[in-house]
């Protein structure tokens, strides 16, 4: 005899523009999906499914009174959810005390949740953000590395940044081969404020984590690669890691459920867009791909049963769905599909072997634990109910698309590399000329680890040889300049010995005619004396008076000629 199983649907918002991620308006369907999966499968027969709903709203209180609710009110069998960290608390330790098996999909990443002794009755489909950390660790030592910086910011206030950052302070304790050499909380998020963040963990590292609230909504990704770009933090020496769950790394999904590329402004292609894709081409990105990696187009034909669903019974959301924000599916609905199949094929393995115990907690548990395909891809629950999930890395190739270069299954705190390229240079290095970056310059953070360069070292004394030696240049060409200069005033005064000037002349008045016979006396042919405009010189300084004659041709007194009259 068979008890008719309740499951219960514990779904976190029902609330105008909830998270995108796990709104039960866009999700809530996905459980019926996997019950008739179940049934298509011949598992279970003769069982009938009754869910009961209630809202936590995201809100602790309200999640561990409602939890209360269900346990002792309803009475129900298993408790599907809740989806956040904060009310999956309480509610765990509620799930604990009453000894119901619980789980959980969505948001519930806490490395807390996923501590076998302390909540021994649950599952959990989500992905825990302490994979990340494990996938994060076998990227540096793939290529290499060892030591990194974290820059987080904790705007949006959702936790994501400081999770991570303790997990990545576990895992680096864990194994002890990795340094994490500083770590900044980013404060200002404006430019200026992330170029101080660069500056300062540029000295210190050059595989650097940046950390922005889930989702990227506010663009934040964009604006560090952007001032990165512009102030020279992407020289192929920069490596940028960005772990991320719910992510699919170089797609950000829109309000309308479409993608955009992380460089494309929110609001809309801008032209600085461009400025930002450098910085992407130095990214490397580890996400989960939203539960959505090794599917692709398959994934599509399910969200569009779950929006399809929703307006049928027991969900019956016609008018309350129909806005626009409600026509994709949630990101995470796979999960909740997967959690209910999950239940499904537990429920089956304990019905064979201890039917009884179907509502004890404790033992219940156990029989999670497996390997099954879920909508999208394999889920393996390990045995403490947490999920080992698989890990994508990507990077951008050739073409400036997203590419999986690796994927990485996390189990607990070990992890199996695949890796999807043959030639490493291409694939992965393309945008830095095939070669792979070390985690720290040869020359240091600060250029002062390679022996200084002579010429810096000593640059007071070359900027004093090199102005002497102007100065004795500049010295010698004037010294030439002034030679030159008085050489020609020595010849020109020399020449004024000789030369009479024109102006200093005057013209002589007709002569009677004893003048004449004066010249003539001296025997010399007259034509000097014939010649009407014969010039007398009347200089005052001049000793002698000169007689002269001004030629009609004008005669040229070169060098030599001029030599020649000076030794005259
Ligand atoms: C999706 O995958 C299932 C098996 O996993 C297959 O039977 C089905 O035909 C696929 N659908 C599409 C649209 O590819
Ligand atoms: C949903 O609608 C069906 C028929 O349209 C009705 O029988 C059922 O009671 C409704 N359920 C709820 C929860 O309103
Ligand atoms: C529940 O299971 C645990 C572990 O298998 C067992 O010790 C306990 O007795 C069970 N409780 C009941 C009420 O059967
Ligand atoms: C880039 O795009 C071209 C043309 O579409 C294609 O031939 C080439 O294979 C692509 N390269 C990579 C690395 O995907
Ligand atoms: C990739 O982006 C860079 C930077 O904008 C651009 O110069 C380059 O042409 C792009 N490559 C391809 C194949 O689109």
């Amino acid at each position: 005899m068979h008890p008719t199983t309740a499951v219960l649907l514990f779904l976190a918002t029902n609330v105008e523009g909830s998270s995108p991620y796990i709104s039960y308006r866009t999700s809530a369907s996905a459980a019926s999906i996997a019950i008739d999966r179940i049934k298509r499968e011949n598992r279970l027969t003769g069982y009938d499914f009754k869910f009961t709903i209630l809202y936590d709203q995201c809100d602790e209180n309200l999640a561990a009174g409602n939890a209360i609710k269900l346990f002792r009110d309803y009475n129900v069998d298993v408790l599907i959810g809740p989806t956040t960290n904060i009310p999956a608390i309480p509610v765990f330790t509620l799930a604990t005390y009453y000894n119901t098996p619980i789980v959980t999909w969505g948001m519930t990443s806490s490395a807390t949740l996923d501590d076998a002794s302390r909540y021994p009755t649950a599952g959990i489909i989500s992905i825990g953000s302490r994979s990340l950390a494990v996938t994060f660790r076998e990227v540096m030592l793939e290529y290499g590395w060892d030591q990194f910086v974290y820059a987080y910011s904790l705007e949006g206030d959702d936790e994501k940044c400081e999770t991570m950052r303790d997990d990545f302070q576990n895992m680096i304790a864990y194994y002890g081969d990795i340094v994490l050499s500083y770590t900044i909380q980013i404060m200002d998020h404006s430019e200026a404020g992330l170029l101080a963040v660069l500056k300062d963990v540029s000295t210190r590292g050059r595989i650097i984590v940046p950390c922005f609230h889930e989702g990227n909504t506010r663009g934040l990704h964009r604006r560090w690669m952007l001032v990165a770009a512009r102030n020279g933090f992407v020289t192929d020496e920069y490596v940028y890691i960005i772990p991320s769950l719910r992510s699919k790394g170089y797609a950000i999904q829109q309000d309308d459920g479409s993608y955009r590329y992380p460089w494309v402004d929110s609001t809309g292609p801008q032209p600085s867009d461009h400025e930002a894709i450098p910085g992407f081409q130095r990214s490397i990105f580890i996400v989960d791909m939203q539960g959505q990696g090794k599917i692709g187009s398959n994934y599509s034909v399910f969200e569009d049963e779950v929006i399809r669903r929703m307006k049928q019974p027991p969900y019956n959301c016609t008018d309350a769905c129909s806005a626009q924000e409600y026509q994709h599916a949630a990101t995470y609905a796979g999960q909740l599909h997967d959690a209910v199949y999950l239940y499904g094929l537990a429920m089956e393995r304990v019905l064979i072997t201890a039917p009884t115990q179907y509502r004890n907690g404790t033992q219940f548990a156990q029989y999670l634990v497996g390997t099954f395909t879920g909508v999208g891809g394999p889920i393996v629950i390990d045995d403490s109910g947490g999920r080992s999930p698989t890990l994508f890395v990507l990077t951008l190739d050739a073409n400036n698309t997203s590419s999986i270069i690796m994927t990485v299954d996390v189990d607990q705190q070990s992890a199996e590399v695949t890796k999807l390229y043959s030639n490493e240079a291409t694939a992965v290095w393309y945008h830095r000329k095939g070669i792979r970056p070390p985690d720290e310059p040869v020359c240091g953070y600060t250029g002062s680890k390679c022996p200084a360069n002579v010429f810096y070292e000593n640059m007071g004394w070359f900027i004093a040889a090199i102005i002497v030696i102007l100065l004795t240049i500049l010295g010698a060409i004037l010294a030439f300049v002034y030679l030159f200069y008085a050489k020609r005033q020595e010849v020109e005064r020399q020449n004024a010995l000789w030369q009479i000037p024109y102006k200093s002349m005057m013209t002589v008045a007709k002569k009677g005619k004893g003048e004449h016979s004066m010249r003539s006396i001296s025997s010399v042919p007259s034509t000097i004396s014939s010649t009407r405009s014969s010039t007398l010189s009347e200089n005052e300084v001049e000793i002698e008076k000169v007689a002269a004659r001004k030629y009609t041709i004008r005669t040229l007194f070169d060098n030599k000629i001029c030599a020649n009259m000076r030794q005259m």
